[in-house]
């Protein structure tokens, strides 16, 4: 069998998994076909998602502290690369990058995307890895000297892990990682619930049918015959789990074949697609504690959202013992 197709059979086995669970589930990384990234990428630009301009704000804001803190000849490692807008603003402050290395399950998209980082910065090695990081992340032997290798994981992506996963997560990005490296991690906070369930029901409706689009990758990874219309997107947050939670709710009796499966539906019945948690800043440090070391910490004033930077175990924090919070 070709990768190609070894991929796609064990996506097509994790989805028939996810619907035969109790209860049943897509996982969030199938939201990202060529569509679902778009629509994503249209969610950050609303304003109620507040997250992205947020983050930005904190990394215009702090970019030389940042690189500083990262230090020269560092290789960039975008988690979940998306557009590379957030990775403009801190390659544009870093001191001699040595690579830019975008990480996404979506190969088309970062094929694109890394083709427009190169012309933006002509100078710079861009080198895409294309992975499920939620599986497994190696990257590759650079072949040329570096810095160390930085990863950057923004956007609260971390916040689809289910919290045990996410601190087995970043253990694994710092064993990937290697000596010497730093992680540039963004991550949104818990806050007022009316601002939470605003962010994730725009009104133009771009969360609800990325919610529901997943239904269409499915159908095409996973030989199905979802019809999305037939199912209601629901995004609210959980205050007590401290969560945004997606799921589709079935608007009538049907019956739907996928993966091999016949699945008898009743108007009601409801597909889990995602958990979007919230963390402090000292949840946040508890979860990365066993593989890294906390080197800084930044808020926006409003305290929406965090960044941090964090040394790898091996690697002693240059200059400082404790982190300094802002
Ligand atoms: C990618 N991830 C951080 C987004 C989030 O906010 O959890 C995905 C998303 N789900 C609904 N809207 C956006």
């Amino acid at each position: 069998m070709s990768d190609f197709a070894v991929a796609q059979s064990a996506a097509r086995e994790e989805i028939r998994r996810g619907l035969l669970g109790n209860p049943p589930s897509i996982s969030p990384k199938f939201f990202y076909d060529r569509v679902g990234s778009d629509l994503f990428e249209r969610i950050t630009r609303t304003p109620e998602y507040y997250l992205t301009a947020t983050e930005i704000g904190i990394l215009e804001r702090n970019l030389q502290e940042i690189a500083a803190g990262i230090g020269p000849r560092a290789v960039l490692a975008e988690i979940a690369a998306g557009s590379a807008r957030k990775a403009r603003i801190v390659l544009g402050g870093l001191n001699a990058p040595a690579a830019y290395a975008p990480v996404d399950i979506a190969e088309e998209m970062l094929a694109d995307q890394a083709a427009a980082v190169r012309r933006d910065f002509p100078d710079l090695k861009v080198i895409p890895v294309a992975a499920d990081f939620s599986r497994d992340l190696a990257f590759p032997e650079f072949g040329f000297d570096h810095g160390g290798i930085t990863v950057f994981y923004a956007g609260s992506s971390l916040g689809n892990f289910e919290p045990d996963d996410a601190a087995v997560f970043l253990a694994r990005l710092a064993r990937a990682a290697g000596p010497g490296s730093r992680l540039l991690l963004g991550v949104d906070r818990k806050k007022d619930k009316a601002i939470l369930n605003r962010a994730y029901n725009d009104p133009g409706g771009l969360n609800a049918a990325f919610n529901r689009n997943i239904l269409n990758n499915v159908n095409r990874l996973a030989g199905g015959d979802f019809d999305p219309e037939k199912w209601i997107p629901h995004q609210f947050y959980d205050e007590e789990k401290g969560r945004i939670e997606l799921w589709l709710e079935s608007a009538a009796d049907q019956t739907v074949r996928v993966a091999g499966e016949t699945l008898c539906i009743r108007a009601g019945d409801r597909l889990h697609t995602e958990n979007s948690y919230k963390y402090d800043v000292d949840d946040v440090l508890t979860l990365a504690a066993p593989a890294w070391t906390p080197l800084h910490v930044w808020c926006d004033p409003d305290e929406r959202f965090s960044v941090f930077l964090f040394a790898g175990r091996d690697t002693p924090p240059g200059g400082g013992a404790a982190a300094t919070v802002e």
